[in-house]
């Protein structure tokens, strides 16, 4: 098998293809004061809304959205994959395409973690047949209703007290000793002191979707805290793109009909003893964008099943978000919300098989959760209401691809709202054949003003309709006039704005350097945006071309793609002041985060606490 393209080639190939020859190759373009144009050869148009940058190296259309680089239109123009639009695109330069040596060679990397995870579940399994520890466990495992067949469906096992188990066991050498630890399964203080990380726990092994171990969840069999741990990120293991219960659900049948996506161990392995063997769980994080890409490449149907407390609540509507995106015609999205104090452990348990099943066959369309969410939010018998709500649904329903969900969404949204005009794909201010003349755009005069950055902080985790809920300490959505003026430029969340003016302005933002304490701030997509942040140091020099074309081919490479494309009325480097400013906002709702967790935990650390009181009060300035 051929190895895989470098990047620092495919860098090289969109550095010296000209965007707008090649595509003048295939559509006659014209110029346009500083671009191209000409009628979009992605949708049928009498006026040219199809605009091309060449400062930019990048395409745009504003009637039907479609953007990219010289590989995006290859792809999309000529049909070829990624590859292929890569070996043409090199062609026409007269390169040869190399291929990085030693394809799987990875995998032989990773093998003595496998080996390793792997024999770390047959002890564990072991424990639970050794005679010496095994009633506790074993009484454990009854009490809550397992049966000795799902147990070893899924590999449960125990890990005995004491703090040196798995060490005598299976680390007889240095280097076995340090895959160990490489997998989490041991501690390595910082005096040099090695450990067992699970003790006294029922074991849960995580697998892949091929099936191998790659890391575990560990249950306390009291109420010592915490209840569960897991193990941390490894290189085999990354909980944000990890189902627990794939496997288990691919093996039970070769054509899953639907998934329902719950959010505990002990749901997933109760449902399927209960006859329910499509249940998988996320590892006590957020359903992500990943998440939902994976499973939808099993089945098209996926049912989300949230507690239904406020907590429960709360997930289903960011798993929503994120699910919007994904919903292609074809695709169908359900939620089911439980009632207070059950999870589907206790519900099946309690009800069986077909009780579950109907909740399941019942339960809410996406669009009806959507709805019915979002009427929760406003009064729909006021005019004001209604025209809340058309405005909090619609940045929504614009991430919906689109197709016919989207069109009866929009419809739906009209009847509710009695708004018959209802437009959803942003529309350019200026008559297009006269080609867009930045200087006109209103928006820019707004950015350079010292107007607030056109973002409003709703995604610190909760739904957009619970951005005012008054706490002391909370900033109020900025409305920014330029914005109202300019209906073609949506609102973003703080995170994808950033994003935006990372690929706007690489040059400016590699100046930059980010707090550390970004890492831990829970917000949607902020891994992606960490990421692009790091290649652009790592790349100060890269243009906004060539950092799309290192996420061109990934899952999340579409959203990066609309996020660039909003841009693109801007000029290349825009000097603004905005960029550092996200910056500090991003860094105030990590502070505010930390300030909400040690609140929540009753204030144990004083001086933490006056330390971030002061970090917010310097950041809010
Ligand atoms: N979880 C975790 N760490 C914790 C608590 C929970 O990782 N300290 C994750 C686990 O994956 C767990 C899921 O969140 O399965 C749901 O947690 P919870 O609702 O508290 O537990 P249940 O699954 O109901 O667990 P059980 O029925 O065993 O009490
Ligand atoms: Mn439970």
């Amino acid at each position: 098998m051929a190895g895989r393209i470098p990047e620092s080639f495919i860098d090289d190939v969109l550095a010296r293809t000209d965007l707008v020859e090649l595509i003048d190759s295939y559509v006659h373009l014209k110029r346009t004061g500083k671009n191209y144009s000409a009628c979009c050869p992605f949708h049928q148009e009498k006026t040219p809304s199809f605009t091309v940058s060449p400062e930019k190296q990048f395409y745009y259309c504003f009637g039907c959205g479609a953007s990219g680089n010289a590989i995006g239109f290859m792809m999309d123009y000529t049909r070829l994959g990624f590859v292929e639009s890569i070996e043409t695109l090199a062609r026409n330069l007269g390169l040869e395409v190399p291929r990085e040596e030693g394809a799987g060679q990875q995998r032989e990397d990773y093998q003595p973690l496998y080996k390793a995870l792997e024999a770390a579940t047959s002890f564990y399994e072991q424990q639970l047949r050794n005679p010496k520890v095994k009633e506790r466990p074993v009484n454990y495992l009854k009490s809550r209703g397992l049966s000795g067949e799902t147990a070893k469906h899924f590999r449960l096992g125990y890990a005995p007290q004491g703090w040196d188990n798995l060490i005598t066991t299976l680390g007889k050498s240095d280097s076995d000793i340090n895959h160990l630890i490489k997998t989490g399964l041991l501690i390595e203080n910082e005096q040099g002191r090695r450990y067992d990380r699970f003790r006294d726990r029922v074991m849960f092994p995580i697998r892949d979707s091929r099936g191998r171990v790659i890391a575990f969840g560990g249950r306390v069999m009291g109420n010592d805290k915490p209840k569960y741990l897991n193990s941390p990120e490894t290189p085999v293991f990354h909980k944000g793109r990890e189902l627990y219960g794939l496997y288990e659900a691919k093996q039970a049948s070769n054509k899953i009909r639907r998934f329902v996506i719950v959010e505990g161990y002990m749901d997933v392995i109760a449902l399927a003893q209960f006859g329910i063997p499509y249940a998988v769980a996320t590892l006590g994080t957020a359903t992500s964008r990943d998440h939902i890409e994976k499973l939808f490449r099993h089945s098209d149907e996926l049912i989300f099943c949230f507690d239904g407390d406020e907590a429960g609540r709360r997930a289903a509507w960011r798993a929503l978000e994120n699910a919007l995106p994904t919903a292609k015609d074809g695709r169908q999205i359900k939620f089911l919300l439980l009632p207070e104090g059950e999870d589907p452990d206790t519900l099946v348990r309690k009800n069986g098989k077909d009780y579950f099943e109907g909740l399941l066959d019942e339960c809410d369309t996406l669009s009806e959760y959507f709805f019915k969410h979002l009427r929760e939010e406003v009064d729909t018998r006021t005019m004001d209401g209604r025209a809340r709500l058309a405005s909090l649904a619609k940045p929504h329903l614009e991430q919906l691809p689109a197709g016919v969900l989207q069109q009866l969404m929009l419809k739906r949204l009209g009847e509710i709202t009695e708004l018959d005009d209802i437009q959803l794909t942003p529309a350019p201010p200026e008559p297009l054949h006269q080609g867009p003349d930045y200087s006109d755009y209103p928006e820019i005069e707004g950015l350079q003003s010292d107007q607030p950055p056109p973002y409003h902080d709703y995604d610190s985790g909760h739904g957009p309709g619970q951005t005012d809920t008054g706490k002391p300490g909370k900033r109020q959505p900025i409305k920014r006039k330029a914005l109202q003026k300019t209906k073609h430029r949506d609102e973003l969340s703080l995170v994808d704005a950033t994003i935006r003016m990372l690929l706007n302005a690489p040059r400016q933002a590699a100046a930059l350097s980010l707090p550390d304490e970004l890492q831990g701030l829970q917000l949607p997509r902020m891994a992606t945006l960490l990421e692009l942040f790091e290649f652009i140091k790592q790349k100060p020099d890269a243009s906004t071309a060539s950092i799309l074309g290192h996420w061109q081919n990934r899952e999340d490479g579409d959203t990066i793609f609309k996020l660039a494309a909003k841009e693109f009325l801007l000029p290349n480097d825009e000097q603004s002041p905005e960029l550092s400013d996200a910056v500090r906002r991003l860094y105030l709702q990590k502070v505010e985060q930390d300030l909400d967790q040690i609140i929540a935990d009753g204030v144990k650390d004083k001086n933490k606490f006056k330390e971030l009181l002061h970090l917010q009060k310097e950041l809010s300035k």
